[in-house]
């Protein structure tokens, strides 16, 4: 009897999207109990531009609010938005009680200071966690508003790979919205943490070691098997838009999946495994937010 060699895919699909949709139960039970109280969580969101993923994304921000019960606002302004313009917007958004959570999506057009609306945003109302008093009470171990993304790595990596004390997790990308608070979270879930980024030396080598492997690079299917331990947990940050011989279009992570499942415990897809994470924790987050206003208006 002769036998075939045949490498299966063994890693386990990490399903986002079912775990998403568990999240966002809780959270419109969450926002039932609020409107008991008279309180309709509210989500302004920002967008500048005409940059087309951002777009989509925005498009599905709201779509989720209005399934959960969150009321939301959409804010639309052109490419050509000044900054000083922008800013009365924001300070409008902080200064009404009936909105909760105010979101400005980002990319922003160049004339526009990322940084300057980042800190415009009360950080009570700011539901993408960026505020650097959220960033630093995060870093500090606070209860604040998280950036979703890496909130939603961590609910997938605690569902998926149980205890996470004790274990090497590697973070590929040192961005404040992902890599930076990706690490800090890791940190206190009692990893023990490394960050690589593009000046790192032997990446993939130490990527190797992780037990549990973050890739958020924004480089399409960069992070193949050799960067990957047998058994790893590998969580795919990345959406990149690649073109096919064709000229047709599809999306890919930043890892490479076909290789990367042949070795990994288990591994995100793309689409369907941080994205709808992402979209669940900032309802999450929203209701986070009307607690806390409501906490500080009772004094
Ligand atoms: N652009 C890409 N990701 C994000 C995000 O998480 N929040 C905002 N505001 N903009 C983004």
């Amino acid at each position: 009897m002769t036998t075939t060699l045949t490498s299966q895919p063994i890693a386990i699909n990490i399903d986002g999207k079912k775990s998403a949709a568990k999240l966002l139960e809780n959270t419109a039970q969450e926002v039932c109990q609020l409107k008991q109280q008279g309180i309709t969580p509210c989500l302004a969101v920002v967008l500048v531009g005409d940059d087309a993923a951002s777009h989509v994304y925005v498009r599905n921000k709201l779509r989720t609010a209005e399934q959960v019960g969150i009321k939301s606002i959409e804010l639309r302004f052109d490419a050509q938005l000044t900054e000083a313009r922008l800013l009365a917007t924001i300070d409008e958004l902080n200064n009404d009680p009936a909105v909760h959570g105010i979101l400005v999506q980002l990319p922003l057009p160049q004339q526009i200071n990322e940084s300057a609306i980042v800190r415009a945003i009360s950080p009570v109302k700011d539901v993408d966690g960026f505020h650097p008093q959220n960033a630093g009470g995060l870093v500090q171990g606070q209860r604040v508003i998280t950036p979703c993304t890496p909130l939603g790595c961590l609910l997938l990596l605690q569902e998926y790979g149980g205890d996470l004390s004790g274990k090497h997790a590697v973070v590929i990308g040192r961005s404040n919205i992902v890599g930076k608070p990706m690490a800090s979270l890791l940190l206190h879930a009692h990893c023990s943490v490394t960050t690589l980024h593009s000046r790192s030396r032997d990446a993939a080598q130490l990527a190797r070691q992780a037990d549990i492997l973050i890739a958020a690079v924004g480089q399409p299917q960069m992070i193949d098997a050799s960067w990957v331990k047998p058994g790893a947990l590998v969580i795919d940050v990345g959406i990149n838009r690649v073109t096919r011989p064709d000229g047709s279009t599809r999306l890919v992570g930043d890892v490479d999946y076909d290789s990367v499942s042949l070795v990994a415990k288990a591994i995100t897809p793309v689409p369907g495994g941080v994205g709808p994470m992402t979209i669940a924790c900032l309802m999450q987050n929203t209701v986070l937010a009307a607690e806390l206003q409501l906490q500080q208006a009772a004094g």
